[in-house]
C-alpha cells in the first residue's frame, strides 16, 4: 500500500487557540502550513474556557503586578523571564484579538470590562460573558481559515517523525476512513492541549488524552514538571464540568454543611479568590472533615443567589445552564454543588519562551516547536493563575508562529519516506488484531479512579507508590486488550485504545515526578512533606521514559528574576 507524503513548510498539530494563532501567522507570512487535528477546530477544548483572559491595562494595574501575581501564584517555580515576556505582551494580544473581531464584554464607557480572578492584585480578566474561549476560538479560527490555512480535521496524529535530534513531520490517519498519510515539513509545532482525562473527575473534553506528550516521550525526549496538575476548585459535583472562577470573581461564596464561609480559615484576606491550589485544598479538607454537602457529602456549596437574576443572566448565563442541565439546580434561586476537578496541567513538553522544544537541559530539537497547554515554558510554575491559560495559548501560539516564520527558511527539509509510517501502521494493526481479554474502557475507569484517589489534591509517598504499582499493572494488562470494532470507518474504539496507551504513558510521568518531589509547592501537595523546600526543590523536573516504561528523572534550574522568593499566603 502506498502512503501519500504531503510536504509543507510547517505542520501544526492541534487546532485550539495556540495552533490556530500560529497557523495564521505562518500563512499570513506566505508559508505553506497545514494544521492536523483530531477534532474540528471549533470543537477544540480552548472553546470551553469560560471566565477570562488576563492583561494588565487598567489604571490600577500594571505589568509588574501581573508578573508578581503570576510568580507568587506559581509558588516561585515559574521562569521569570518567560513570565515577564507574557505579561508585557498581554495587553497587545488582547488588542490584536479585538481587532480581528473578538467581542469582549464592555463597561458602560465602552472600555473592555475586566473581572477579578483568584490570586490577582487587581481585576484583570477580560471576558466575553462566560464564553471567552469560544469567542476567541471562533475569531482566530475564522482568521486562519480566511488566510488560507489548510485544516486537516478529523486526522489522528499517531507518530512524530524524529531522527538524530531533528523533527521532520508526523504520520497520521483519517478518522473517517483510516486512510494514512505522512506530513513532511521543515518545522513542526505541537499545540495538542491539556490532558486531565487521566483523572476521574475532570473538566476536560474527551479528546484531552495527552497524545502529544506521549508521542514526544516515546522518542526518549523529556517532559517537564509533570507532577503539577491543577485541580480547579469548582467543578460541578459528580462530573467535574467547569463552573468558572468567574462565579467567585463576580462574588460567589463557598459554604460548608454548617453554612460557614470556610475560606475565612484558609485564606482570610483573599477568601474565595485565593489561588486555585489553596481553594481546592480547602474544599477537599472541608469534605474530609465531614462538612461536605449533597447526597454523597462530597461537595460544598457555591452561593450566587445574592448576585441577582440580572447579573447572573448578563455575566454567567452558560454556568447557570450547566448547573440546571447537570444538577437540576438554578443558581438564581439556590446554591449549587461543586467540588475540585482536575482542570489544567502546568507540566508538558519543555520549551523556551520562543517555543523551541528542549532535547535536554542544554540542547534543543531542530525543527520542533510547542505552545499552549501541552507545552511547559514554564510560565505557570507549580500553579497557574486563572485566566492566564487562554492568554498563554493565544499569546505563545502567535509568537511561536512568528518565530517559525523567521526560522523556517533556514531549516533544511529532511525528506520523509513511506517507512516513516511504519510505527503508526504497526500500532493500528496491533490494536485491531490483538486478541486479549481486557476492555479498554474498564482499564480507563481503573486508571482515572486510581489517579484521583492516589495522585490527586493530596498525595503521600504511600499513595504515589501504590499508584506506580497500579500503573505497572495497567500497562501489563493493556498488552492484553481486545476491541470488537474492526472497521475502517470512524473506528472510535481503535482511537480510544490508542489514546489510552498515551494516558498510561504520561500518567507514569505524573506519578514518578510527584513521588520524587518531597516537598509541597503549588498544586503538588505532599501530606508527608507539607512545606515548600527551596533548598532542595527549587528546580524543574525533567523526566525521560525508556522503551520499558521506566522513568528517569533529572532536574533543571529555575530562572529567577526581580520577584524574590517569599512565603506564599493569601
Ligand atoms: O474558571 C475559569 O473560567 C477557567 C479559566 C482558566 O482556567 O483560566
Amino acid at each position: 500500500m502506498s502512503i501519500p507524503i504531503y510536504t509543507y513548510d510547517a505542520v501544526i498539530v492541534g487546532a485550539g487557540l495556540a495552533g490556530c494563532a500560529a497557523a495564521r501567522e505562518l500563512q499570513k507570512a506566505g508559508k505553506k502550513v497545514a494544521v492536523v487535528t483530531k477534532l474540528h477546530p471549533l470543537r477544540s477544548h480552548s472553546g470551553a474556557a469560560q471566565g477570562g483572559i488576563n492583561a494588565a491595562f487598567s489604571e490600577a494595574d500594571s505589568v509588574e503586578l501581573h508578573e508578581f501575581d503570576t510568580v507568587k501564584g506559581s509558588d516561585y517555580l515559574a521562569d521569570q523571564d518567560v513570565v515577564q515576556f507574557m505579561c508585557e505582551k498581554a495587553p497587545e494580544t488582547i488588542r490584536w484579538a479585538e481587532r480581528m473581531g473578538a467581542a469582549f464584554s464592555r463597561n458602560e464607557d465602552g472600555t473592555i470590562a475586566q473581572r477579578p480572578f483568584g490570586g490577582q492584585s487587581s481585576p484583570r480578566a477580560c471576558f466575553a460573558k462566560d464564553r471567552t474561549g469560544l469567542t476567541l476560538l471562533q475569531t482566530i479560527y475564522e482568521q486562519a481559515f480566511r488566510e488560507g490555512v489548510e485544516f486537516w480535521d478529523e486526522w489522528y496524529v499517531a507518530d512524530l517523525l524524529y531522527n538524530e535530534g531533528k523533527v521532520y513531520g508526523v504520520s497520521a490517519y483519517n478518522i473517517r476512513n483510516s486512510e494514512k498519510a505522512i506530513f513532511n515539513a521543515k518545522a513542526v509545532m505541537f499545540a495538542t492541549g491539556g490532558y486531565a482525562r487521566a483523572f476521574k473527575i475532570n473538566s476536560n473534553a474527551h479528546a484531552n488524552t495527552g497524545d502529544g506528550l506521549s508521542l514526544v516521550a516515546r522518542h526518549g525526549l523529556p517532559l517537564e514538571d509533570m507532577e503539577f496538575v491543577q485541580f480547579h476548585p469548582s467543578g460541578l459535583s459528580g462530573n467535574g464540568v467547569l463552573i468558572s472562577e468567574a462565579a467567585r470573581g463576580e462574588g460567589g461564596k463557598l459554604l460548608n454543611s454548617l453554612g460557614e464561609r470556610f475560606m475565612e480559615k484558609y485564606a482570610p484576606n483573599a477568601m474565595e479568590l485565593a489561588s486555585r491550589d489553596v481553594v481546592a485544598r480547602a474544599i477537599i479538607q472541608e469534605i474530609r472533615e465531614g462538612r461536605g454537602v449533597g447526597p454523597r457529602k462530597d461537595a460544598v456549596y457555591i452561593d450566587l443567589v445574592h448576585l441577582g437574576k440580572e447579573k447572573i443572566m448578563e455575566r454567567l448565563p452558560e454556568l447557570r445552564d450547566l448547573a440546571i442541565t447537570f444538577l437540576g439546580l438554578d443558581m438564581i434561586k439556590e446554591p449549587i454543588l461543586i467540588s475540585a476537578t482536575a482542570h489544567y496541567s502546568m507540566g508538558g513538553i519543555p520549551m523556551d519562551k520562543h517555543g523551541h522544544v528542549r532535547k535536554n537541559n542544554t540542547e534543543f530539537v531542530e525543527g520542533f516547536y510547542a505552545a499552549g497547554e501541552c507545552s511547559c515554558s514554564s510560565v505557570h510554575g507549580a500553579n497557574r493563575l486563572g485566566a492566564n491559560s487562554v492568554l498563554e495559548a493565544l499569546l505563545f501560539g502567535r509568537f511561536v508562529g512568528k518565530t517559525m516564520v523567521n526560522e523556517v527558511d533556514s531549516i533544511e527539509l529532511h525528506p520523509a519516506s513511506e517507512a516513516d509510517a511504519q510505527r503508526m501502521i504497526d500500532e493500528m494493526q496491533w490494536v485491531l488484531t490483538n486478541n486479549g481479554q481486557e476492555s479498554v474502557s474498564a482499564l480507563r475507569e481503573e486508571l482515572q479512579q486510581s489517579m484521583t484517589d492516589n495522585a490527586g489534591v493530596f498525595r503521600t509517598a504511600e499513595t504515589l507508590s501504590k499508584q506506580m504499582e497500579i500503573l505497572k499493572d495497567l500497562r501489563a494488562r493493556y498488552k492484553n486488550i481486545r476491541i470488537s470494532d474492526k472497521s475502517k470507518i470512524f473506528n472510535t474504539e481503535l482511537q480510544e485504545a490508542i489514546e489510552f496507551g498515551h494516558m498510561l504513558d504520561y500518567s507514569l510521568f505524573i506519578v514518578a515526578s510527584a513521588l520524587d518531589r518531597k516537598e509541597s509547592r503549588g498544586a503538588h501537595f505532599r501530606e508527608d512533606f507539607p512545606t515548600r523546600d527551596d533548598e532542595n526543590f527549587l528546580k524543574h523536573t525533567m523526566a525521560y521514559m525508556d522503551e520499558n516504561g521506566n522513568i528517569k528523572l533529572d532536574y533543571m534550574d529555575v530562572t529567577l528574576g526581580r520577584h524574590e522568593l517569599k512565603a506564599r499566603s493569601y
